[in-house]
């Protein structure tokens, strides 16, 4: 048995703020992205790619940001078979006591024609050529064949074999257009362990895209034929179908270890709270059927199997809800609770904030104790979100006032906004009460963004539930969501508005430019 096959400890490696990150609209901030990595760390992953140093000044920032921020998950950059982004990604991630170079080429004859332009030989050079500077750099160097399940296994072979030789200790075979089939993407793992000299000695490493669904079927396959890290992201995040989701990759190894007896360091516990997390800092919403974090996923409606729920747990679940982190609503504190108790409370559920944020949080807390005879978890947790985001804006909802109904046309929207502290305030009408809201915050803070998503949900049942309203705006080549939270729904679509504004006027203030000054 080579030294992989006894090695029984997976790597869990997230790649949620790097391919997760990459796909349309699901852009995050560097404060959003710091959380989301403080999140990853608490939850015991062992590598966070960070994003991919070179590919802007933001990005840049972001990775320096989190390697200063995270102690204990190595802290990795992704980078192309470039000496520049090489140094760029070994310069983000330096501060971080565990780094590592995460550099990749494509390897297929399609991605080696059409989009390098580089023939077989060149790619092998760049290979060597790029592992090698990294391994000037860093100990920890990873190298990915990216395109690898449609390359020529001979060819893998060969170019593998020179990752290893420069000095990668681990090496990532994606599947980079989801293509493969579990038994084939096994056979693939399994070939180069057997046939890449100095392959048992490094850690093999799998990377599935979910076009056809299998991202984590293909994943589980290369472990079982000797794989031994799996990249994976929140909620499957990432571009197109996304890829293989952490939390099904860490619940089928933790469910079934009689098929699957390898140990891994995640803390399962923590999966819900990093699901929402990162669903709010995106705006991609989480399918209600989606395994482990799906809203339904541990559900029981129909009454049969309430019933065999009721008699013994067992009978429908295979996994407890507490394992993933999901407890029983719990009722809260009321509209008579203080200060103390309402802290206490935010530290059970995992927040740990500066003063001013708590002040911001209590208020709101006490102004939807008001209005709501019960508060749950899930609304302290909607509206602490909403108050952390709030925290240090510059345009702040003051007051808003509508008219509209079946005999009220148009509709119209009468908003007083705070902007750096001075009232301005606009009166609009719209097709609709929130397009009415819309048009008036963009009488009182011109600019160009445009519409590109517009949610809302309920965050409890209930009629009297807070709406989490998404707001997604684009402006040039970025993103922007915002989330707002109320019982109200129509001032948290003014909210969610608000909060993508005030993160595409920090953007634009950091290139120079003040919308507000207009
Ligand atoms: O899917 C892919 O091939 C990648 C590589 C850069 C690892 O994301
Ligand atoms: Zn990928």
């Amino acid at each position: 048995m080579s030294a992989q096959g006894e090695n029984n400890r997976v790597t869990i490696f997230d790649t949620t703020l790097r391919d997760g990150e990459q796909s349309p609209g699901a852009a995050m901030n560097r404060e959003e992205k710091v959380r989301v990595a403080q999140a990853l760390e608490a939850m015991g992953v062992d590598v966070i790619e960070a994003g991919f140093p070179a590919a802007s000044e933001g990005d840049f920032e972001a990775v320096g940001t989190i390697a200063r921020e995270v102690r204990e998950s190595s802290v990795c950059g992704l980078a192309r078979a470039r000496r520049k982004d090489i140094d760029r990604a070994h310069e983000a991630i330096r501060a971080a006591p565990r780094h590592r170079i995460h550099t990749f080429i494509s390897t297929s004859p399609l991605h080696m024609t059409h989009k390098l332009g580089m023939d077989p030989e060149a790619v092998v050079e760049a290979v060597h050529d790029s592992v090698t500077h990294a391994r000037g750099l860093v100990d920890d160097v990873e190298w990915s064949a990216e395109d690898a399940t449609r390359t020529d296994p001979d060819f893998l072979c060969r170019c593998v074999e020179t990752a290893v030789k420069a000095g990668a200790g681990t090496v990532n075979i994606p599947d980079t257009v989801g293509y493969s089939f579990p038994e084939e993407y096994g056979s693939l793992i399994r070939m180069l362990l057997e046939r890449v000299p100095g392959a048992d000695a490094i850690n093999l490493s799998v990377h599935c895209h979910d076009d056809l669904g299998l991202a984590v079927a293909n994943s589980l396959a290369a472990v079982q034929n000797g794989a031994r890290q799996i990249e994976c992201t929140i909620n499957g995040l990432g571009e197109r179908a996304g890829n293989a989701a952490l939390e099904e990759v860490v619940m089928s190894l933790r469910t079934r270890r009689d098929r699957l007896p390898f140990g891994h360091g995640v803390r399962t516990e923590h999966i819900m709270k990093t699901s929402r997390l990162v669903s709010a800092f995106t705006g991609f919403q989480v399918q209600p059927n989606k395994a482990i974090v799906g809203r339904n996923a541990f559900a029981h409606e129909a009454g049969i199997h309430q019933h065999g729920v009721m008699a013994n747990a067992q009978t429908y679940e295979i996994m407890t809800p507490e394992s993933v982190g999901l407890t029983e609503s719990n009722l809260v504190l009321g509209k008579h609770s203080g200060r103390h108790a309402f802290r206490a409370k935010l530290e059970e559920l995992g927040y740990a904030l500066d003063e001013a944020s708590v002040d911001d949080a209590f208020a709101r807390f006490k102004a939807l104790a008001d209005r709501k005879k019960e508060v749950f978890d899930e609304d302290v947790v909607a509206l602490v979100d909403d108050a952390v985001h709030a925290h240090g804006e510059r345009v702040r909802l003051n007051d808003l006032d509508i008219h509209c109904g079946t005999r009220t046309r148009p509709q119209t929207a009468a908003l007083s906004v705070m902007v750096d502290g001075a009232e301005r305030t606009a009166t609009r009408e719209g097709d609709g009460p929130v397009d009415a809201i819309f048009n008036a915050i963009r009488a009182v803070v011109p600019n160009e963004a445009r519409l590109q998503l517009y949610q809302v949900h309920a965050v409890t049942g209930g009629t009297d539930a807070q709406a989490e309203v998404t707001v997604r705006l684009e402006a040039g080549e970025r993103t922007y969501n915002g989330q707002g939270a109320d019982t109200d729904t129509l001032v948290a679509s003014a909210r969610a508005y608000l909060a993508a504004l005030n993160k595409l006027l920090n953007q634009k203030t950091k290139e120079g430019e003040d919308l507000l000054s207009a």
